[in-house]
């Protein structure tokens, strides 16, 4: 990587229907970032291993279907979805009632974090390899965990009613509080705001002024696009 043409990496971590996806799109679109929706990938595993036929309460079941399924990644213009096995789940198939309702439960067992740890990680090279100028990774532990040290780190958190009624709007049934609820009090890689990142509560913020917040901080580190 040459000093004329950086590559950012950007977190960004929130609870269910905080703003993360749209507002890490908006980013990807503008600074020319890959996009990788962490949450579509746990999903996209859940409903795999809900397929397979597997409880999460059945650890060495869930371990014996994980070891048989191969991850890879398929570009969707900017975003970067998984693969289990070759085939791309749809965005139905993984919002779906059931697996909004397994997801946290399997998203806390440390074999499925385990499965996903590399992955994610690997996506900095996938977004380099493309062209991309960067990577903007939204999820629960991407600042903490994935991306510790990221060029840049925020945590989005609204009102669980007004993030209740933005599931809502988009017509979907989700439990946005019992899935916080569960992604918060895990023991492994827990939903918190970790130190030093960029705290932004958008209740009363509109979606543009969330991505107007982001983007004045990313604008500096990409300077000749904005
Ligand atoms: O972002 P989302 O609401 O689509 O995520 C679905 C679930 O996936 C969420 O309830 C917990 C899990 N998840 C996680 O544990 N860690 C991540 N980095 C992203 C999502």
């Amino acid at each position: 990587m040459t000093r004329s043409s950086p590559f950012i990496i950007i977190a960004i971590d929130g609870g269910a229907a905080s703003g993360k996806s749209s507002t890490a799109r908006a980013l990807s679109e503008r600074f020319h970032l890959m996009h990788v929706d962490t949450g579509s990938y746990y999903r996209a595993l859940t409903a795999a291993l809900l397929q397979a036929g597997v409880a999460p309460g059945e650890t060495t079941s869930v371990e014996r279907a994980l070891a048989c399924l191969h991850l890879g990644s398929r570009l969707q213009e900017r975003r970067a979805a998984i693969t289990i096995n070759d085939q791309t789940l749809t965005d139905d198939e993984i919002r779906s009632p059931v697996v909004n309702q397994a997801v946290s439960h399997f998203s806390a067992l440390p074999q499925v974090r385990a499965a996903l740890l590399d992955y994610q990680r690997d996506q900095a090279r996938v977004a380099a390899a493309h062209g991309f100028r960067g990577l903007v990774m939204e999820g629960r532990d991407i600042g903490s965990v994935i991306f510790p040290d990221a060029d840049l780190r925020f945590f989005l958190h609204a009102d669980p009613a007004e993030r209740a009624r933005r599931r809502a709007s988009e017509g979907r049934i989700d439990q946005v509080a019992e899935r916080d609820r569960l992604d918060s009090s895990r023991a492994t890689s827990p939903l918190t705001c970790p130190p030093g990142a960029i705290d932004i509560d958008s209740t009363h913020l509109s979606l543009d002024e969330v991505i107007e917040q982001i983007a004045a901080r990313v604008a500096p580190l990409l300077p000749s696009v904005s």
